[in-house]
């Protein structure tokens, strides 16, 4: 049985559909059941290109999108990552537990290396040695990700052993929690996973009726004739269906596609109306915390405490079995 939650996001202003069923469907949930942790991660942010002027507003938005989706500070530690600043000085220590040859393999960072190579910096580089000293601050043991994340909890397993085996055991090796949405497609080109880089690819839970409409509508299903095995873009639209409508809907456009006689434009319309049904009160509870911005802050500020409490308390341990700042105090 697990004994406490952590998850991040990062702050890349409104959440989207993927993020939501990967990810955050999956946190409003654990929090009833085990001690959980959920962070706006905007350290890691820094490592791209960005506009100090627009960093607030991102976070908010976050703050908000996360609120509106059921995340509950009556029911969770919920926070920004940079207020609690042990977060940076554990991943200090992890960069001294993280294999070059692991780090270099990340996926995430090949694709970034490509995308700004004039500006590779090292940020990037330590940026999964960062999200396990998120995971590890506060031992968690299950983390709830999408699937592209799989491969920087291996490394956070992998830090932790390392560090336990050095230096006494101090920390899980945390397991990753995955739903049947963990990774949605683009939209646009369902052969890349629906991101904030591409555009196009998503739904927003800000997305106006029409504008998720028009989304769906557009959305790429058979390219070519179509084969034996069902297409990703299809496939896509399915999980889509699976997570927003009703399960007897689910099994009527199922076996529509196996008869052959289903209309590709019948399942987007349904899959739209559905999706509009959903993101409607979520959008109203958006809505109206962006009406209180105030109440907002108040409630990051109170997280921040919560999660400092026991992020002082890992970090005098890690000091003192490292025997650093005398008795780590
Ligand atoms: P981020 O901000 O890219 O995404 C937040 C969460 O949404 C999931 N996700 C998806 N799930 C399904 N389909 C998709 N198309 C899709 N796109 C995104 C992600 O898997 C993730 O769970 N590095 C992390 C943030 C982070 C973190 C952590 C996560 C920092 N520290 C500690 C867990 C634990 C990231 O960039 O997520």
């Amino acid at each position: 049985m697990a004994r406490r939650v952590f998850s991040g996001i990062q702050p890349t202003g409104a959440i989207h559909i993927g993020n939501y069923l990967g990810a955050v469907r999956n946190w409003a949930r654990l929090q009833d059941q085990i001690d959980s942790y959920f962070c706006i991660v905007d350290y890691h942010a820094v490592t791209i290109p960005y506009d100090p002027r627009e960093m607030p507003t991102r976070v908010f938005e976050a703050a908000v999108d996360l609120l509106a989706s059921g995340i509950d500070p009556q029911k969770c530690t919920f926070f920004i990552q940079s207020y609690v600043p042990e977060h940076t000085e554990l991943c200090w220590i992890f960069n001294s537990f993280a294999p070059l040859g692991a780090l270099e393999r990340m996926t995430q960072f090949k694709e970034k290396r490509d995308q700004f190579r004039e500006s590779v910096n090292a940020g990037l580089f330590t940026y999964p040695v960062l999200q396990a000293a998120d995971i590890l601050l506060y031992k968690a043991d299950l983390v709830p990700v999408g699937e592209d994340q799989l491969q920087h909890l291996e490394l956070c397993r992998d830090i932790a052993r390392r560090f336990n085996y050095r230096f006494g055991a101090a920390f899980p090796e945390p397991e990753a929690e995955l739903t049947p949405a963990a990774r949605i497609m683009a939209l646009n080109d369902p052969t890349r996973k629906m991101s904030k880089s591409i555009p196009g690819s998503y739904v927003n839970l800000s997305d106006s009726d029409d504008a998720i409409r028009r989304a769906i509508r557009t959305a790429v299903t058979d390219v070519g004739p179509r084969g034996a095995e069902m297409s990703s873009g299809v496939a896509n639209l399915f999980t889509l269906l699976a997570a927003f409508s009703a399960p007897e809907t689910m099994a009527r456009f199922r076996n529509e596609y196996d008869a052959g006689t289903l209309r590709y434009v019948d399942l987007k319309n349904q899959l739209a109306e559905d999706l509009v049904r959903a993101i409607a009160p979520i959008r109203a509870r958006r809505e109206e915390l962006m009406a209180h911005p105030e109440r907002v802050w108040q409630i990051m500020d109170a997280g921040a405490e919560r999660a400092r409490a026991i992020a002082v308390q890992t970090m005098a341990e890690v000091r003192e079995k490292m025997g650093l700042r005398r008795g780590g105090r």
